[in-house]
């Protein structure tokens, strides 16, 4: 069962480094990508607080689109074109991006009407990219620097665990 301390009290690196942490024993001695990206959602929603929205695009090579894998939150937008949103460009520039007001984003992509701010972590895997984390929340400027650096080595991690 899982269990785990509630983060609540935590901010900043002391935050994303116990993140980590239980990320490492969640997934510990499991090599199956999609088991421990469907559980690295469920931490994030459950330990960060004031998101509506997280979890996993992956790129399908045939049509280039990223195509929605697991998550919490409500139903979302199973496809995305290539380029298209906060996700599409992540890809495009190869980079992470920090929206602090998503109605200022051109070509942001509403899949909750309550979304106010986001971040997307593209997912590297041999040096490709082959997917993104997004992370959304209800709150203007929710998410910080730290947030975004905690994002990408907890994603290193993620990518680390296994591919099967
Ligand atoms: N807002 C994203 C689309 C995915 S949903 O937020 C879950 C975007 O603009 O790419």
């Amino acid at each position: 069962m899982y269990h785990a301390p509630d983060l609540a009290a935590l901010s900043g690196p002391a935050f994303h480094a116990e993140l980590q942490a239980q990320l490492s024993a969640l997934i510990a001695g499991e090599r199956n990508a999609l088991a421990n990206a469907a559980n690295c959602a469920a931490l994030i929603f459950d330990q960060m607080p004031d998101l509506n929205w997280a979890g996993f695009y992956y790129l399908e090579p045939e049509s280039g689109d990223l195509v929605v894998g697991p998550f919490q939150g409500k139903p979302a937008c199973a496809r995305i074109a290539p380029g298209k949103g906060v996700c599409g460009a992540a890809v495009v520039r190869g980079e992470s991006l920090l929206v602090p007001d998503v109605h200022a984003f051109p070509g942001h992509i509403a899949c909750d009407a309550a979304s106010r701010s986001e971040l997307v972590v593209p997912l590297r895997r041999d040096g490709h990219i082959i997917g993104v984390l997004d992370l959304d929340s209800p709150t203007p400027n929710r998410f910080t620097a730290e947030d975004q650096a905690g994002m990408e080595r907890l994603m290193a991690v993620l990518m680390a665990a296994g591919q099967s």
